[in-house]
């Protein structure tokens, strides 16, 4: 939207009395002006910076308390020590771990994006937290991604829709979001120091719109700025990303907190659009006050800050210290939603009339380390202390019973290494995890043969997906490939589910597997939700949230030479820092340091080109495509109708349910355009619903496209536009596979 049509929305909605979501932070503004007026400047300052390595300072003179974060996205992170993140060790604050985010845009559901949201909402007020660092919703443009499975999608409209629930949710519970990470934030190689260079267009099209969604229409109440930078500035101090776009275009009216060792200047800053410095007050301290000294910065900048900041205050209500943590965290009501996005998530990417378990399956034998791996902590920010998680085995011998004999067999040896803190000084090797065990795979050979099925569990684990590096490859770890094809060989009747948070290679797994499952990091309940997929109590329905590629290299940014970065050293800053040799260092030194480190770039050639778009645009055939996902039952899609108006376009079809069971369908409406001036993707999605359908049922279902998601941004103008000409809606169960199509003119 433009400034323009922003004025014009918020006036309307004003005349309309119903204030745009943005306008709810400022109802306390005279009150806060008020208040400002009796701070003191030390006052104001110790609140642009931390106080602990979780909380920023209220006034305790003026009543005004302390705001309290907690990670992340998935549950609300284990107390940790004020200075740091280590483990306070307290008793009440295991929480639920729900499923992680590329399992959540599995589920391709608004409405369990919004009961996870309120989950997480209600489980941090019980822990007296303010505000949570999440949802985490950066486009996924690299299938190694080391935060794939933090983030939501590869499509910026599933991800914005998603974003935006989870942070109504959220807020709708009385806890603030901190959305993250704006922007551009799409890999975790030289994450504190790469620049980022996209035009304008991509930059509006595909990696700001989850943030412009929960923003203008979730009144998302904060903002964390990324490590890196975007088209030469640092996130934390970019104008065009915080004061332009989102303070001036999308009328954000509350605050923005650094990543923690994000903040770069006290000028940059300050200036441009920095509220809170976490962690430290090197630049956001008493630098702010000696430059108001010399007269380089205002007292009247301060008080913007430090009303942005009440704002939020004044949006949450303080929990009392003797409420807070006084129950466990993790609540069965939460634990609860937590199983429902589980169910909804899993995938089933190939069955050739393996699964649903048949009732005659009397032996299973249940192989892969992934099956018995707890997977709620690791990966730094995004770890969960859980009250409990069910793992794949656990789910699977619960729902077998009595009557199906169910053996274990590691059949590998997952790669153990932590990636985080002093232990971890060097890039993780693919030689560490490519270990093949013949005596381990031996026994697991032996007991597939003497099973009725064989239940192969594959994937990654948070050693190797993990905040703070990159995959090397996509390829499966741990001498994974050689035995799955020994078990086939072994046993024909053969599931492969993967469990990981992000794509892998299944040139060799795919073959040798006649059913396959991705299986996610699905939360305290995974195992239970993947048990009622397998045994056939509910039929699959969960959907691709990104591409999975033949090979790594057919993805856009490697198939661009775009990444690996040509020039670019290996290495994170962030995670640098905790080197015990930088550790060591006086901050003059550790400056120095920080200076001599490669300057890496990663330029977005393709454009607009990420995941689906380019495969599509570019005929290159996935190994499953964007939107994929099978089910039990199969769905007809009756004829489209599609009509054009001057709000959009709506669409309605039957859809029939032609199963023996209840089942849902996630259908999804693509654009493509005919006969254009503007270079577009072969096509876009545009729309989607997930519906529940009995056996039997057909329902006629309908679905909108609102003109503002049909423009495009238009360079010259440097503004929406939109072009007007024909339109092709392709309806279908997934990007390469359209069961209806229509024309339409805008
Ligand atoms: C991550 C953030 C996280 C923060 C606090 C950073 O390393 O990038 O996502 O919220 O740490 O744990």
């Amino acid at each position: 939207m433009n400034r323009i049509l922003i004025i014009a929305a918020v006036l309307m909605a004003a005349a309309c009395n119903n204030p745009l979501p943005q306008e709810r932070l400022t109802r306390n503004d005279a009150r806060i002006n008020d208040i400002i007026a009796q701070m003191t400047l030390e006052e104001k300052v110790e609140m642009l910076h931390s106080k602990t390595n979780m909380s920023s300072a209220g006034v305790e003179r003026l009543g005004i308390a302390d705001i309290n974060y907690a990670d992340g996205p998935f549950g609300i992170r284990e107390e940790g020590q004020p200075n740091g993140f280590m483990s306070a060790g307290w008793t009440l604050d295991s929480a639920t771990f729900f499923p992680t985010g590329s399992a959540l845009a599995a589920t391709w559901s608004e409405e369990l994006a919004y009961k996870y949201g309120t989950g997480m909402g209600k489980e941090a007020r019980l822990r007296g937290k303010d505000v949570i660092l999440g949802p985490a919703v950066n486009i996924q443009r690299l299938p190694v991604g080391g935060r794939t499975y933090e983030y939501l999608s590869e499509d910026p409209i599933l991800s914005a829709a998603l974003a935006l629930e989870y942070t109504k949710g959220v807020q709708d519970e009385g806890t603030a979001v901190c959305i993250k990470h704006f922007a551009v934030n799409n890999q975790e190689t030289n994450r504190g120091s790469v620049n980022a260079i996209v035009n304008e267009r991509t930059l509006r099209e595909i990696y700001l719109k989850p943030f412009e969604r929960a923003i203008i229409e979730g009144g998302a109440m904060s903002v964390m700025p990324a490590y890196n930078k975007v088209n030469g500035d640092y996130c934390s101090e970019n104008e065009h990303l915080l004061n332009e776009i989102l303070r001036g275009e999308w009328g954000f009216k509350g605050m923005t907190v650094s990543d923690w060792g994000g903040t770069h200047s006290t000028m940059g800053a300050m200036l441009h659009g920095l509220n809170v410095q976490m962690t430290g007050s090197n630049y956001l301290g008493q630098p702010v006050i000696d430059s108001i000294a010399t007269g380089a910065l205002t007292e009247d900048l301060v008080d913007e800050k430090v009303r942005q900041i009440l704002r939020v205050r004044y949006a949450v209500e303080a929990v009392p210290a003797d409420v807070a943590n006084t129950v466990m965290t993790s609540q069965p009501e939460c634990q609860q939603i937590a199983l429902e996005v589980a169910r909804k998530s899993i995938v089933l990417l190939k069955n050739e009339g393996v699964l649903p378990i048949a009732k005659d399956v009397k032996k299973i034998a249940v192989i892969g380390q992934n099956a018995v791996l707890k997977v709620q902590s690791g990966g730094m920010g995004a770890g969960v202390k859980a009250l409990y998680e069910v793992t794949p085995l656990e789910g699977i011998q619960k729902r077998a019973g009595a009557d199906v004999e169910v053996l274990y067999a590691p059949g590998y040896k997952n790669y153990a290494r932590r990636m985080w803190g002093p232990q971890n000084l060097g890039p993780l090797e693919t030689a560490d995890i490519t270990e093949y065990d013949p005596a381990l795979a031996e026994e697991a050979v032996a007991l597939a043969r003497e099973a009725d099925l064989v239940i192969f569990f594959g994937g990654t684990n948070k050693n190797i997906e993990t905040e703070g590096s990159d995959r090397k490859d996509i390829k499966l770890p741990c001498g994974q490939e050689t035995l799955v094809q020994a078990l086939r060989e072994a046993n024909a009747n053969l599931v492969s589910v993967l469990i990981s948070g992000g794509p892998t290679d299944l040139q060799v797994l795919e073959p040798a597997s006649p059913a396959i499952v991705q299986g996610w990091w699905n939360g305290t309940e995974g195992g239970t939700a993947l048990a009622e997929v397998l045994f056939g109590d509910i039929a699959p329905s969960g959907k691709l949230p990104f591409t999975f590629p033949v090979k790594l290299e057919d993805s856009p940014a490697y198939a661009m030479g775009n990444f690996p970065d040509p020039n670019g050293a290996g290495g994170d800053l962030f995670t640098l820092m905790f080197r015990p040799d930088v550790l060591a260092m006086s901050p003059a030194e550790r400056q120095a340091f920080i200076d001599s480190l490669p300057k890496p770039e990663s330029h977005y050639t393709e454009g607009s080109l990420v995941g689906y778009r380019w495969f599509d645009t570019k005929l290159v055939k996935p190994m499953y495509a964007f939107g994929h996902g099978l089910s039990y039952v199969t769905f007809a899609y009756g004829d489209l109708k599609a009509k054009a108006s001057s709000k959009g376009v709506k669409v309605s079809f039957k859809l029939t349910n032609e199963g023996g069971m209840p089942a849902d369908e996630v259908v999804q409406l693509y654009v493509r355009r005919i006969q254009s001036k503007v270079e577009w993707p072969s096509k876009e999605l545009k729309a989607f619903k997930r519906v529940s359908l009995a056996a039997g049922e057909t329902r006629t279902v309908t679905l909108e496209v609102a003109l503002d998601d049909l423009r495009y941004w238009n360079e010259e103008a440097n503004a929406w536009d939109l072009e007007h000409g024909k339109l092709q809606l392709l309806l279908g169960a997934a990007s390469n596979d359209i069961r209806q199509t229509a024309e339409v003119n805008i």
